[in-house]
């Protein structure tokens, strides 16, 4: 089981989908390519991976890197709350479609939920694109980036802007 990493008191938490293959093996969320491209995400905005709290969606990795099956998410979805609920951090950044429909009481797409501010479990969350995404389409990083500024300015400033 692929449970989480980081700082368990951060301000800024972020959820994708479930573990692949690396983080299978490791015990740990987000350590291969994707990861590697999130941890630069994080050191973009000043913080480091130890300083954040990583989780996912499923904890468990789908066979042959699947999509998580309803049931699955399902399955997980308390055990996230409550990662969420002792965390409490002051910002939560969805990764991509499957964090973003799990947590959000929407199945639209990610490109008209990231752009604006919504709540879940009382805390401000945003959505932007899973790192995957960005490895696959450049095109996707520069907007990826602003969503992470805005995040990052919450942060320092206490002020959601949009
Ligand atoms: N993709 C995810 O959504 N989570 C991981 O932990 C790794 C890759």
């Amino acid at each position: 089981m692929v449970w989480a990493d980081g700082d368990p008191r951060a301000r800024l938490m972020f959820v994708g989908e479930g573990p692949g293959a690396e983080e299978d093996r490791r015990g740990l969320p987000f350590v291969g390519a994707a990861g590697e491209l999130l941890d630069r995400m994080i050191a973009g905005i000043e913080l480091e991976r130890g300083q954040v709290y990583i989780a996912n969606v499923v904890k468990c990795r789908p066979p042959g890197n699947r999509n998580p099956e309803p049931d699955e998410i399902a399955a997980c979805r308390g055990y996230l709350e409550a990662q969420i609920d002792a965390v409490r951090p002051a910002a939560l950044v969805l990764l991509g479609r499957v964090a973003a429909h799990a947590l959000l009481a929407s199945d639209a797409p990610v490109g008209r939920l990231r752009g604006a501010w919504h709540e879940v479990r009382g805390v401000a969350t945003r959505v932007t694109y899973h790192p995957a995404a960005l490895l696959r389409d450049a095109g996707l990083k520069r907007p990826a980036w602003e969503d992470l500024k805005v995040v990052r300015d919450r942060l320092t400033t206490g002020i959601a802007a949009d």
